[in-house]
Parts: C-alpha cells; sequence; structure tokens
C-alpha cells in the first residue's frame, strides 16, 4: 500500500521503498506540502499541517510550500496554475474537494487529488504514481474547463516540489551549448528565483530539464538528495524559489513563456509527467535510481544497444555507393552490427544547403537504389540504419517549393534561416501526415532496421503563417505532441525499428522522447576526452544504457587533439559503442586492434546496458576519471580509468572499487595483456586496485570477475 489517506489528520502519505512523501489539508483548506525525505511515521508529521500568517504583507506563508495552487488570493510563489476565465477574472483559488486512489499493488497504483475552483468549474486533477522500488514518484496534472466558455490559461505547471526547510540549499545542474552539452554546475540557491528553461522549441543544449538539490554537503557517495525531471521535448521551464521564510519550491512544466493557450469548453489539457525522488546516499544514488527507472520504465527495448559505425565524419555530405560499400567492408570486419548511413543520401543533398525535405534516394549516388547497398550490408551480417531530419526543410528543395506555407513563419515577416533551413510546423495536421508518410514509405520498401531522428535547428517565428488570425501560442506544445504521436505510431508500424534520438548531438535528451527512442546521440563532440565530461554530466540524469559513443579520428577535428586508439576505445565503450572513423583509412594494426576493442565490448556491454553505475572519480576534482559498471548481484564488473597527465614523477595511486560483495573473491584483470590477480571484494572496494597508469592521456580496462565458490555455483 504505497498510498495511505489518514482521514483523521486529512493527510496523505506516499511511502516508497526508502522515502516518505507527504501532504495535506490545512485549516484554511490548502494543499499543504508536509514532508518529502526518509521514511518516517506519517501521522506525526500532522502538526505541520497548519495555515500560517506573518503579518498583512505574509499573509499566508504556509502557501510557499502548497502542494499546487492557482495564482490567487495572497499568493506570490511561482503558482502551478494561472489563467483568466472569460469574465475577465483573474484568481485563481483552487478548493480541496476529494481523491480517488486508481490500481492496486506496489506497481499499478496512483493518486488522484480532485481541486476545482470556488466559483467556476476549472478542476485540477493531481495526479501521483509511486514507482515504489526506484523511490520515485510520476507527477502531473490535468486540467479539465467544465465552463460554458473558454479559459485561457497563462502557467500550468506538471507539479510543484518542495524540500523541507534546510539550512542552505545547493542546486545542481547541467549547462551546455552544441558540441559542449551536459556540463555539470553546482551552486548555492539564495532567496529569490533560478529559472533553468528552453524557449527554443526543444529541450535544448544550453540546460536540461533535470534538478538535484541538496544542502551542500551531499558527495558522489553520501548526503540527502532530492531530485527531478521533466519528461518534456519542447519548451520547458524548472523554476526554483527559494523564499524569505526559508522554504524551497520546484516548479516545473511546460514554459508559460509565449505559451498561453485557450482552454475550449469541456476540454482537457494533461501535462507532462514530472518524476520526483529522494537519495538518501549521495549522487551516486540518486543517478542510479534514474538509470534503472529509465531501464525499467521507460526505455522503449532493454537489449544492449547494437555497435555501430556511422559514415557522418568520415564522408560527411559526399555519399556514394561505392565508398559506402568499401566502408561498410571495413566495418564488417571489426564487429560491426548496425551499418548507418548518416546525411547526404536523398534529394539533391550535397552539402547543408539543399534537399532536406525531398526524402528520395539519390540516383545518382545510388544508381542501383539504396537496395545495393542494404543487401551488402545484410550479407555481411550487418543490420542497415539511415539518418534523417524530418522536422526541417531546405529553401532550395522540391518540398518547400510545392509547400512555402508549411514553415513556421508571420506573415509579415521573413522567417530566420539556420544551417539553411527552416522548420516545418509540424502542429498542421497536413504536416504531420506528410512526416508519417514519408517514414511509413521509407521503412516499407527498404530493410532498415534503425533510424537516426536528427533535428539541427531551434523553432524562431513560432506562427502558423496566417494573417490576422488569433494564434494561440500552443504551436509550442502541439509541435511537441505531434513528434510523440508521429514517433508512437512508427514504432507501432515498424516493431522491428530502433530510433535513436539526436539534434545536432544530444540537444533533444529528456525524459519525454527517451519513451520513444531506444538510443540517444548524446553530443556531436567525439574527441574522448572530452566526451569524458559530457558523458559524466548526461549520466547524472540519464541511463549510459541510451548514451552513443563513437570512436572517431585522431586528431579529432574539434581540439586538434591526438588521443591513443585506446583512449578513445575506453572512452566510447561506457555507452552504446559506435565507430564514426574513417576506417577507409585505418592500418591493419589499427583494424586489428579495433576489432579486439569491439570483441570486449560485447563481453562487457550487459554491465553498461543493465549494470549499475559507479562514478569513480572526476577529472572536474582531479587529473583522474574513473567509471565501474556492476551487475546487481556484484558478480561482474568493468573499470575504466583515465590520466589526464602524469608530473612531478607521480606517486601510486589506488581506485576503490565499489558495489562488489565484501567476503567475496575476484578475479582482476586489464586488457592490456597485464597479469591478473585475486582479492576479495573487501579489499578491491577500502584498500583499492592500484593503478597502472603512467603518462599523459591514457586509460585503462579493468575487468572484475567473482570466481569464489558460491559464483561458480
Ligand atoms: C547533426 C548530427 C550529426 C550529423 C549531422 C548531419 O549535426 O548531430 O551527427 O548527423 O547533423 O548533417
Amino acid at each position: 500500500m504505497p498510498i495511505i489517506y489518514h482521514e483523521n489528520h486529512r493527510l496523505f502519505e506516499i511511502r516508497t521503498a526508502r522515502a516518505s512523501y507527504l501532504f495535506g489539508v490545512n485549516d484554511a483548506g490548502t494543499l499543504q506540502h508536509l514532508y518529502w525525505g526518509e521514511p518516517i511515521h506519517a501521522e506525526e508529521a500532522a502538526e505541520l499541517l497548519k495555515s500560517r500568517s506573518h503579518s498583512s504583507f505574509d499573509a499566508a506563508v504556509d502557501r510557499e510550500t502548497e502542494e499546487y495552487g492557482g495564482w490567487g488570493g495572497a499568493s506570490y510563489a511561482e503558482p502551478g496554475l494561472k489563467a483568466t476565465f472569460a469574465d475577465g477574472v483573474r484568481d485563481v483559488r483552487l478548493i480541496y474537494c476529494g481523491y480517488t486512489i486508481e490500481g492496486a499493488d506496489e506497481d499499478g497504483e496512483e493518486l488522484a487529488v480532485h481541486l476545482e475552483d470556488a466559483q467556476y468549474a476549472l478542476r485540477v486533477e493531481l495526479r501521483y504514481k509511486p514507482i515504489h522500488r526506484h523511490d520515485l514518484i510520476e507527477r502531473r496534472a490535468i486540467l479539465r474547463n467544465g465552463e460554458t466558455s473558454p479559459v485561457r490559461i497563462e502557467q500550468v505547471m506538471a507539479a510543484l516540489w518542495s524540500v523541507g526547510r534546510l539550512p542552505d540549499y545547493r542546486l545542481t545542474h547541467v549547462t551546455g551549448r552544441w558540441a559542449g552539452e551536459y556540463q555539470l554546475r553546482s551552486a548555492p540557491l539564495t532567496e529569490g528565483k533560478k529559472v533553468l528553461e528552453s524557449r527554443r522549441g526543444f529541450t535544448g543544449p544550453h540546460a536540461n530539464p533535470w534538478f538535484a538539490l541538496d544542502d551542500g554537503s551531499a558527495s558522489e557517495t553520501a548526503g540527502r538528495v532530492w531530485f527531478g525531471a521533466l519528461a518534456w521535448s519542447g519548451n520547458w521551464k524548472l523554476a526554483l524559489e527559494r523564499t524569505t521564510f526559508g522554504g524551497i519550491r520546484i516548479a516545473g512544466g511546460v514554459n508559460d513563456f509565449d505559451g498561453a493557450f485557450a482552454l475550449a469548453e469541456g476540454e482537457t489539457y494533461a501535462s507532462p509527467v514530472f518524476v520526483g525522488g529522494f537519495a538518501a546516499g549521495g549522487f551516486g544514488d540518486m543517478s542510479r535510481k534514474l538509470h534503472r527507472y529509465q531501464r525499467e520504465e521507460i526505455q522503449p527495448t532493454r537489449a544492449p544497444r547494437k555497435v555501430l559505425y556511422n559514415s557522418w565524419e568520415a564522408t560527411e555530405f559526399a555519399v556514394n555507393v561505392r565508398d559506402q560499400l568499401a566502408l561498410a567492408e571495413r566495418a564488417a570486419k571489426l564487429g560491426v552490427e548496425r551499418y548507418v548511413v548518416d546525411d547526404g543520401w536523398f534529394g539533391e543533398r550535397h552539402s547543408d544547403r539543399a534537399g532536406l525535405g525531398d526524402w528520395h534516394v539519390n540516383a545518382e549516388k545510388f544508381p542501383n537504389g539504396l537496395e545495393e547497398l542494404i543487401g551488402a550490408v545484410k550479407e555481411q551480417g550487418m543490420e542497415f540504419g539511415l539518418w534523417v531530419e524530418p522536422e526541417s526543410v531546405n529553401p532550395d528543395s522540391e518540398l518547400f517549393r510545392r509547400h512555402p506555407d508549411w514553415i513556421y513563419r508571420f506573415p509579415t515577416r521573413d522567417g530566420t534561416q539556420l544551417r539553411n533551413q527552416y522548420l516545418l510546423n509540424l502542429g498542421k495536421p497536413e504536416v504531420k501526415a506528410f512526416v508519417l508518410a514519408f517514414m511509413t514509405e521509407l521503412l516499407s520498401n527498404h530493410d532498415i532496421s534503425f533510424i537516426k531522428w536528427d533535428m539541427n535547428r531551434t523553432v524562431t517565428e513560432p506562427g502558423g503563417g496566417e494573417s490576422g488570425a488569433d494564434e494561440t501560442a500552443s504551436v509550442w506544445i502541439r509541435h511537441v505532441e505531434h513528434l510523440y504521436e508521429i514517433w508512437a505510431e512508427l514504432r507501432a508500424r515498424f516493431p522491428h525499428v530502433e530510433f535513436e534520438t539526436c539534434a545536432g548531438g544530444g540537444a533533444r535528451i529528456d525524459l519525454g522522447i527517451l519513451r520513444y527512442a531506444d538510443q540517444a546521440w548524446i553530443s556531436d563532440n567525439t574527441d574522448a576526452r572530452d566526451r569524458l565530461s559530457i558523458q559524466e554530466g548526461f549520466t547524472y540524469a540519464y541511463s549510459p544504457s541510451v548514451m552513443m559513443c563513437w570512436v572517431t579520428e585522431a586528431p579529432n577535428g574539434f581540439n586538434g587533439r591526438s588521443l591513443p586508439l585506446s583512449y578513445r576505445f575506453h572512452s566510447a565503450m561506457m555507452g552504446g559503442l559506435g565507430i564514426g572513423a574513417d576506417i577507409g583509412r585505418w592500418s591493419a594494426e589499427e583494424m586489428e586492434a579495433a576489432a579486439r576493442y569491439v570483441g570486449v565490448y560485447k563481453e562487457i556491454r550487459h554491465l553498461i546496458a543493465e549494470g549499475d553505475q559507479y562514478r569513480l572519480a572526476s577529472l572536474r576534482e582531479s587529473n583522474i576519471a574513473a567509471y565501474q559498471y556492476v551487475d546487481a548481484d556484484g558478480g561482474e564488473a568493468v573499470v575504466f580509468a583515465f590520466l589526464q597527465a602524469q608530473s612531478f614523477g607521480g606517486t601510486e595511486r589506488r581506485l576503490r572499487l565499489r558495489g562488489l560483495v565484501p567476503d567475496a573473491l575476484y578475479e582482476v584483470r586489464g586488457d592490456d595483456g597485464s597479469p591478473g590477480f585475486v582479492r576479495h571484494g573487501s579489499t578491491l572496494m577500502h584498500l583499492g586496485v592500484p593503478l597502472a597508469l603512467r603518462g599523459d592521456d591514457v586509460s585503462w580496462l579493468l575487468r572484475v570477475k567473482r570466481v569464489d565458490a558460491t559464483a561458480a555455483n
């Protein structure tokens, strides 16, 4: 029974494996948040359930921690709901009017708390779905307009989270930009508001809808951390507000900026899911909860990622069947399982200036159609995959010449071109139908097992192009809803096809798109050292099981840095392994070494896909980065370690492992041919493993396997 209503105190208790979440209805009828943290006896928190006033200037202090509230009355904190009724009233007073519990067991129970405005038939249903074993709660808000006229919705958050009073608050989040995504930041929150958001039409590389909050003392391995992630791939907002009375509230949902829309009579709006959780064991504990949740509840498939080859960095737009056949032959020799042709195979796509929108195979590049290549790829035991960017159009394309009115545009303005392209208004039913139709044709006519779905520009001039029309700003919402519907439909029509989310690298990754995408391209930056920090930041919120990483050329184009092949492989083996180098130029020795790494990867990838990840050391703190992946019962692990630069002769370093069985015996062995040794789990975790790293930019892969009698049984 994870959800209990304590009638005598009007108190709701949501219980997960290692956390309690409590709120109730106070004497003023306000739905008040009470507690979130380690399990406690719920009824003993009832003493907190009371309205509080400080002065006429702060007449309703309890509303700063309102479980969900409208903008109305004496409430000034970031609201859950802001609306204007048809008669011009702009005051929302949500009154508690009951609850229902659906489902029966630990995995299926869901609480709906019903609120309604005091005068108007505007109803809000707050939904809470505990994900018991992961200590998470999925929340969302559902609005229903029972009025006989439309209500203008100016802000509707998926959830408001409050964290009980801490002496201090520290926010951890990610920031970045193209080719530099998922950079971690941590900073204290003083009184006021900190907003993380996207106004660009997609999730964006500059921020990601995930937060972690602690009192400033939590570490990777210890301390209390509260966190949440919003499942939305369009404009989003997380507002973290620390009040002068010491409370903190995190409001999250679709961004209200330019986001007002009319909710018609009888209409319903359901917010995206905002999942929140509590971890008592530091940031590592937090990430592992999120990873398991994604693997078990979100990801459409759970199998380890296939080793792929992608020809983008090798050929860019100069795609032709002869070169592709040669690359495919080389890829097969490396043990690649999925061969992917990137941009440049269609229409008049010889550069980024033309062809987007014309999704037919270029006959000059493939005189015998795609089948010649697909046949060869399959004959060599690989699957075939293809790149598409369905939401975009180049002005120089047949599609744009036929449908210039399909793009986002305001009637009196020229549209802004970014990367020489416009964005299609996917909210239009005819555009949605077009995308679904050409994708269906593509996947029906060719033996394609994988689609990399890209989006290479932000939204600008978000209008439908019609003049005078009261263009409701919900174009922002419709784009995302239609995108999700298209992906859902394609997955239903082609269940054997896997999908990758990509947006100029990692600009559209969130728990919304990850319900449809099997894997994610997290950055166009393939420099294996930069990748360590991008990948590390990514894993704070997202699972390594979906994180695609390629081995590319040395020197790498981004920084001009030359890293050894071993380093490039080790860095890329920490997620879904891909190869994106011009392997036509690799020497016999490089080919042989690469094939060996691919072989090792296939032996350990079940740990990447299903294991628990421990971040052992970070380049943010020292010149060593190390990450470990362990299976559920601590029977097997793999460790990747990287030394950035050695100086002053160096001293012997030891790396303490985690997640092993203390009394079990493990064999530890590198992939560099050095002799292995046997130690107890306790020794490996507390005394540590001597790190055999010397030099600059060197790396080590360590395999740890239980070898005692219990393991053999
Ligand atoms: C984006 C992607 C790249 C590649 C190019 C092709 O930048 O992130 O991986 O597919 O587009 O134009």
